[in-house]
């Protein structure tokens, strides 16, 4: 059975249940152009990403001189401040080159690298990294599993996993303007009762889990100006007419809400422990 890997084959499973498996939709960013306009919309604020390698910092710090994997690290949001803030070296590793190309145009020192590998088969020796950090990639995994068994591989005992990532409950707001994403977000995201399992069962502990939330639109217009790009493995993957119908919506949405109602999705964070 062949699966659909673009927006016209998951249309048919979407408009015409024609597939239902748990991983019906693959996501191909190379086939995609979300590289050249991820970090229009996903940039994160400064204050954003201090807060974020606050909790790195407090749940799962590094040692300095040591190996980060970022792993599924796309355009790089969090490579080189991560390198930075722990002064340790990063490896940030995605299947994506297209991704990783935009990643290394923007690195400025000499303590990151990209390789270009899925998480299933790391690039790493046994027992060499003191953390895997996982930004918005688990929903992408065809087998989790695999992947967390790799991660206990390359870290040292005691090394951590930190994981933040939406989840089947996330409260995403463009679910009211977009509700064709419903069925891709049920058949990638689990729950957040089930992230923990295939963690636990490669050996690992269960440090930290917290639900945050996080602020992805200083007010609507600028949510809706954000969410335009389609810079968003979700949007990306429902019918162009859904997507221009839920972006009138949300236009006209932003144009009657009050200025400077703030817009937030929760994010969830865990941390295991190997
Ligand atoms: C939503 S982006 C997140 C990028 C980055 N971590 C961030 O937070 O900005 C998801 C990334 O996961 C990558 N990805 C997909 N499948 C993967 C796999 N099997 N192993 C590693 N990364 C993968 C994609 O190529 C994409 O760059």
């Amino acid at each position: 059975m062949s699966l659909p890997h673009n927006r016209d084959q998951a249309d048919r499973v979407v408009n015409g249940d024609v597939l239902q498996p748990a991983r019906a939709y693959i996501m191909d960013y190379d086939g995609t152009e979300i590289a050249r306009v991820y970090d229009k919309a996903r940039t994160l604020a400064p204050e954003t990403l201090r807060f974020w390698l606050d909790l790195v910092a407090r749940d799962a710090a590094p040692a300095p001189g040591s190996l980060i994997i970022d792993l599924g690290c796309g355009t790089g949001r969090f490579s080189e401040p991560l390198a930075e803030h722990f002064d340790a070296r990063v490896m940030g590793v995605d299947p994506s080159s297209k991704m990783l190309e935009q990643a290394r145009g923007k690195l400025r020192g000499d303590r990151v690298v990209f390789e270009c590998a899925s998480a299933s088969a790391l690039p790493v020796a046994d027992d060499a990294a003191d953390l895997v950090f996982m930004s918005m990639v688990l929903h992408h995994l065809d087998d989790a599993a695999a992947v967390a068994r790799e991660c206990r591989r390359v870290l040292r005992k005691g090394g951590h996993v930190a994981l933040r990532n939406s989840t089947g409950d996330t409260n995403f707001p463009k679910y009211r303007f977009f509700p064709a994403i419903g069925p891709i977000v049920a058949a990638e995201l689990p729950p957040r009762s089930r992230i923990a399992e295939p963690f636990l069962n490669a050996g690992f502990r269960l440090s930290v889990h917290e639900i945050v939330p996080q602020v992805v639109g200083e007010d609507w217009q600028v949510y809706a100006q954000k969410t335009s790009v389609r810079a968003d493995s979700f949007l990306s993957r429902i019918s162009d007419a859904d997507f221009a119908t839920g972006m009138a919506a949300l236009r006209a949405h932003a144009a009657e809400a009050p200025p400077g109602e703030v817009v937030t999705e929760d994010v969830d964070w865990f941390v295991f422990v190997a």
